[in-house]
């Protein structure tokens, strides 16, 4: 198949009652264990790609990083049955407009950095940019923290009060809220804020994103899809999975050398791990 857009996935999950899964891969062989997952599952699949991510891809040239992924994006949806979208994850203004001409199907713009007029008004025009390109448009309002980086790692829950004006004036097909996830969480620990998110889903239609999945607690992750998360962000739980099994076969193996003794059974260990969260997010067999 080729790459596909989200916007109709992203509805139907609204509809009927489950979480897309969008899985953030670094390497190759992240993006491949997603897909493999997502033909095993018989799953619709998003793999992002964050803007740090690229960077990392490039040796530190993001656009050069996007268009790598770009190519191994396309071949890698080219070779499955399952519909994949390619989706920039927190993505910059310049990175945005890149990864639309570079074929993405889905793009993030995170301006919850700025101020509240300036964050709508470059976000609507990104989304307006990705629309006239065939694209899904990911916004955000409110700050997901991060955890391990000091002066972010408390974040700023979405406003209920301004989250239906930013939803009305911009646009978007999605919509990432804050309702207290923590990004790069190593542990389930935390619980989301229900009625925060009923205040949220009351006054907005459009499709609600979670980010920080890691650290949540399954339940919580489960009765937010319940009550309206309809794309659930899982990273650090990924790169959880795949580096441990790197770490137990070089213990095992410390003479070893070649990466592809090592690397194949991480790409295995994270398909099991995206497969798992497809069965709970309730979105396996969706593509049959
Ligand atoms: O944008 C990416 C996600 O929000 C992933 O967060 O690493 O805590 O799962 P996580
Ligand atoms: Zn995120």
């Amino acid at each position: 198949m080729t790459l596909t857009s989200s916007i109709a996935w992203l509805k139907r999950a609204q509809t009927e009652g489950f979480g897309m899964g969008a899985f953030n891969a670094n390497t190759l062989e992240q993006m491949q264990a997603i897909a493999m997952a997502a033909e095993a599952e018989q799953a619709p699949v998003i793999i992002q790609i964050s803007g740090n991510a690229a960077q990392h891809i490039g040796v530190g040239n993001r656009i050069v990083g996007l268009r790598l992924v770009a190519a191994m994006g396309r071949v890698v949806a080219e070779t499955a049955s399952v519909p994949v979208i390619l989706h920039l994850d927190h993505g910059r203004e310049s990175e945005v407009l890149q990864a639309l001409a570079l074929g993405f199907t889905s793009v993030m713009f995170d301006g919850s950095e700025l101020p509240f007029e300036e964050n709508i008004a470059r976000t609507r025009e990104l989304c307006e940019t990705a629309h006239s390109m065939g694209a899904a448009f990911e916004a955000g309002f409110g700050e997901v923290g991060r955890a391990g980086v000091p002066g972010m790692e408390e974040g700023e829950l979405t406003d209920p009060s301004r989250v239906a004006e930013f939803a009305a004036r911009t646009m978007p097909d999605a919509l990432a809220i804050a309702i207290g996830s923590v990004h790069a969480l190593k542990r389930k620990e935390v619980s989301l804020d229900f009625a925060l998110l009923d205040a949220i889903r009351a006054v907005v239609e459009a499709p609600l994103v979670l980010h920080g999945s890691s650290g949540v607690l399954d339940d919580s992750i489960c009765e937010g899809i319940r009550r309206g998360l309809c794309k659930i962000n899982v990273a650090t739980q990924l790169n959880g999975a795949f580096t441990r099994s790197i770490r137990e076969y070089l213990t095992a193996h410390p003479d070893d050398v070649d990466p592809r003794k090592y690397l194949g059974p991480a790409r295995e260990a994270m398909m099991e791990q995206v497969r798992e969260r497809m069965r709970m997010f309730g979105v396996s067999g969706r593509a049959a």
